[in-house]
């Protein structure tokens, strides 16, 4: 079978770990804690990196860090991971949808302006697949109406985005430089990873002094085991940062891999009737963390008949997400009652994506395709 993903880890990563082990240092202390934060932050043109232990908590941390209260409203992507409604949830505020993008599949910047309300607090746009939301919209809006940005930039390491929001000319930036805080994942998926790991970056003092602090049980810097708030055990370990500064260290050889089987996978794939491969906005530079697919209904299949056709011929792939608002979790608690939002509804039944790991080689990428032809062909 040819696995949806596998890292790559190698030797660098080895020698860090190994002197954490000769150390000691194997614990949410350390030099490689301080680099990592350092490097990812100053990769993502950011002033603060807070390392956490996954990129769910780090949402969390971001949520609790904007102080985010009870009744306060969060516009967010329905066609996302769930760890974006789980934080907003979780602190009692209210998840906000809108739908997504036929052609990105990110969220549709066109609907959050008539989402609004005097509660509204934040808007999180998520970069989804690789390829970066429209955000000069969204940054506009958010600065007419007193929004907070969290970007979720977990599926987007190093993709970037054609702004002109702020800027004289319009310059590039990388996904992960536009929210007030902006989240990242290195789960073992990711383009960079530390097993499990994530980390929240942002150029704000204050936010980060108080991710810092809330990721570390508010214990106090001068007075030991005395509280004054609650906070949570986050930390990410010194053992898992050692992996992400020798990966961190690969992120261009990623970029070219990644970049590399984009345009392959496209080549290959471009024209087949009844199938949607991924696009490329004008504004955008794509990482395709995952190469999706989408499925015309006109073929007869959807994406479990498609995934269970492709697995025969030894292939693996991963359905896309289910909309927050289709989630039975989230609908017992009452929330998005008669809400549908089409886009999303069809890309969860009709989309999937195929292997698109780091590890991907030519000969595995060409057996995808045939595969993916004979499955459409037959
Ligand atoms: C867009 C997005 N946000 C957040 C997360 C959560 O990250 P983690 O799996 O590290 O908790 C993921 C996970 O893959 C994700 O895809």
């Amino acid at each position: 079978m040819i696995p949806v993903n596998e890292p790559v880890i190698g030797e660098s990563e080895l020698a860090n770990v190994t002197e954490c082990i000769r150390t000691g240092w194997i614990s949410s202390a350390g030099r490689f804690i301080d680099a990592f934060e350092e490097g990812w932050a100053s990769y993502c043109d950011r002033t603060h990196g807070v390392a956490v232990a996954n990129g769910t908590v780090a949402l969390r941390l971001a949520v609790a860090a904007l102080d985010l209260q009870p009744g306060d409203e969060v516009i967010m992507p329905t066609f996302t991971i769930i760890s974006c409604a789980a934080a907003v949830i979780d602190c009692g505020a209210v998840p906000v949808l809108v739908d997504a993008d036929p052609e990105t599949f990110g969220m549709n910047v066109t609907q959050v302006a008539a989402k609004i309300t005097p509660r509204t607090r934040v808007i999180m746009p998520v970069h989804l697949y690789g390829h970066p939301v429209d955000m000069d919209p969204l940054l506009a809006l958010a600065a007419e109406h007193h929004l907070a940005v969290i970007e979720d930039a977990a599926e987007a390491h190093g993709a970037e985005y054609l702004t002109s929001f702020g800027r004289s000319a319009p310059t590039w930036r990388r996904c992960g430089s536009f929210g007030d805080v902006s989240v990242f994942s290195f789960y073992a998926n990711k383009l960079i990873t530390t097993g499990e790991g994530g980390m929240l970056v942002t150029d704000s003092d204050t936010i980060a002094a108080r991710a810092r602090s809330l990721r570390n049980l508010c214990f106090q810097p001068t007075r030991r085991f005395y509280h004054e708030e609650l906070g949570f055990n986050f930390r990410l370990t010194n053992l898992q940062a050692a992996v992400g500064v020798a990966q961190l260290a690969r992120m261009p050889e990623v970029l070219k891999q990644k970049r590399w089987m984009g345009q392959a996978y496209g080549e290959r794939l471009a024209g087949i009737p009844g199938l949607q491969i991924p696009m490329t906005k004008p504004w955008a530079r794509h990482v395709f963390w995952m190469y999706g697919l989408v499925v015309d209904e006109s073929t007869g299949l959807d994406a479990v008949s498609f995934a269970g056709r492709l697995a025969a011929k030894g292939v693996e792939t991963r359905p896309f997400f289910l909309g927050m608002h289709e989630q039975p979790v989230l609908q017992q608690r009452g929330l998005f009652a008669g809400e549908h939002y089409p886009v999303a509804e069809r890309l969860a039944r009709q989309g999937l994506y195929l292997p698109s790991g780091v590890a991907l080689t030519p000969t595995q990428l060409d057996a995808v395709c045939l595969a993916v032809r004979e499955v459409l062909a037959a």
